[in-house]
């Protein structure tokens, strides 16, 4: 049986959400609305996995799970025509997150290296959630079926690793499944990454070699998609450069990472190559350069800015958006988990 395809990602409410967070993941979330069934998910539950001082408590993440709502709706994702929600309120991805922790092994999960960098030095202190969060990943996917996966480059491995997972479940109970009726032994598809574009890696304004990041000190490294007009004007202009004029062809960009990185920015903000914004910026200064690429910022992102205001202003609207957006989500869940409980062999009411 092919699979519907259909499309699912989640972004997490830990905060400050950034131009990387927008070119490298919601400007695809909007683009897929085009071509498929979408499912946006606010992933609650994956923004508690690290301690309580970094998520910042129960009335932050109140506040960033509709700060990412308004940013899913102000960048254009429509909430009626596909699903947004919040994690939590589908109870799936939990209980299906569980079937997975018995398929998943511990020496996949100790290979991943967002796992390794968050965790750090101190392993021993890391929450069990933490070094379960891929799995959650895996059911939030799964729980769809869901078949593409738009998400940042540093999602990649998290995603082989649900694709391992739905190809051991469907061997595992593979009788089981044909039992069902499903003759190809396929429950779970194997789902695939989208990274595309320019820019699916935005780095730091501050250092070209390191990743944008809501965590760098330097509020000046970042663009956030609530920064205003004057604020992004004025950290594109102080964004590191070096010496040298850009170059006339993209070969030139290599070894020169802050001119890639801007470069790079402008080309996904403007729906072109990085070869056609040299053609038309190569060999000037980066000042005139810094202009055209402040005002292309503010002009696509201070709108958005904006909406995002405009929307968080009404929590009750948010909230009903949600609710509304997790009924249809759940719908489609229970579903899935029914069939799961009985390919397990869990007892369930019929
Ligand atoms: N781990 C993702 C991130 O930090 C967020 C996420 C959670 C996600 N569940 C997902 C992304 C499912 C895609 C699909 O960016």
């Amino acid at each position: 049986m092919p699979f519907v395809e259909r499309v699912f990602s989640g972004v997490q409410p830990t905060g400050n959400l950034h131009l990387g967070n927008y070119l490298g993941a919601i400007v695809n979330f909007v683009k897929m609305q085009e071509t498929h069934n979408c499912i946006y998910c606010v992933v609650d539950m994956h923004a508690i996995t690290q301690g309580v001082d970094v998520w910042g408590g129960p009335a932050e993440l109140t506040r960033n799970t509709r700060e990412v709502t308004a940013a899913f709706i102000a960048a254009g994702i429509d909430p009626k025509k596909h699903i947004v929600f919040n994690q939590s309120q589908v109870s799936g991805h939990a209980e299906l997150a569980w079937i997975f922790n018995c398929v998943a092994r511990m020496g996949w999960l100790g290979r991943m290296t967002q796992f390794k960098e968050k965790a750090g030095k101190d392993r021993e202190n890391a929450s069990v959630g933490l070094f379960d969060y891929p799995v959650l990943m895996a059911a939030d996917i799964l729980v769809y079926r869901a078949t593409h996966v738009p998400v940042g480059e540093d999602q990649k491995q998290h995603l082989e690793l649900s694709r391992d997972i739905a190809q051991k479940f469907n061997n595992d109970f593979g009788d089981s499944i044909r039992a069902q009726g499903n003759n190809d032994g396929l429950f779970f598809p194997l789902p695939e990454p989208l990274i595309t574009g320019p820019a699916t890696r935005v780095m730091s304004l501050r250092d070209g070699t390191k990743k944008m990041s809501k965590s760098d000190a330097s509020d000046n490294s970042r663009i956030n998609l609530t920064d205003d007009a004057d604020t992004i004007a004025q950290k594109i202009r102080k964004a590191k450069t070096d010496p040298e004029p850009l170059p006339t062809e993209e070969k030139g960009l290599e070894a020169r990472p802050e001119a890639d990185n801007l470069v790079g920015i402008f080309a996904a903000l403007s729906g072109r190559s990085k070869a056609e914004v040299l053609r038309e910026f190569g060999g000037g200064q980066f000042s005139s350069f810094k202009n055209a690429l402040a005002e292309l910022c503010v002009t696509k992102l201070a709108p958005i800015a904006g909406e995002m205001k405009r929307l968080v202003a009404d929590p009750g609207h948010i909230d009903a958006i949600l609710i509304d957006g997790s009924d249809r989500a759940r719908a489609i869940a229970d579903e899935t988990m029914k069939l799961s409980k009985d390919i397990v062999g869990f007892i369930r009411r019929r």
